[in-house]
């Protein structure tokens, strides 16, 4: 399988690898088909009358490409307010990784819901 120069980056030196402590909001999702399972914290704050993703971290439990989809959206979603951070799609998390091959490409769905579960837990429970 052929993988870029980044998703190979993104997974031999994932960013934002972990927990936090107290987090505002946290989204659990597992793909059934191969059993990964990826874990998304994430803290709040404001800025200017506006909620923004303070911290973000990652724990998964996955292949390579899991690995790097969920390093890559911890760095897109870091520093953007809830709208925009909602607003991430899986195919903006593949792209940014210069592309997955077709065979991985379910892999970045994780990323990309798992981000969305943790803004959804966050603005349930506040
Ligand atoms: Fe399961 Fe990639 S093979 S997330």
């Amino acid at each position: 399988m052929n993988y870029s120069a980044k998703v190979m980056d993104h997974f031999t030196n994932p960013r934002n690898l972990g927990t936090l402590k107290n987090p505002d909001g946290v989204g659990e999702v597992g793909n059934p088909v191969c059993g990964d399972l990826m874990k998304i914290y994430i803290k709040i704050s404001e800025k200017n009358s506006q909620e923004y993703i303070q911290d973000i971290k990652f724990q998964t439990l996955g292949c390579g490409s899991a690995i790097a989809t969920s390093s890559m959206i911890t760095e897109l979603a870091r520093g953007k307010t809830l709208d925009q951070a909602l607003k991430i799609s899986r195919d903006d998390v593949a792209n940014e990784l210069d592309g997955l091959p077709p065979a991985k490409l379910h892999c970045s769905n994780l990323a990309a819901d798992a981000l969305k579960k943790a803004i959804k837990d966050y603005q349930n429970n506040k």
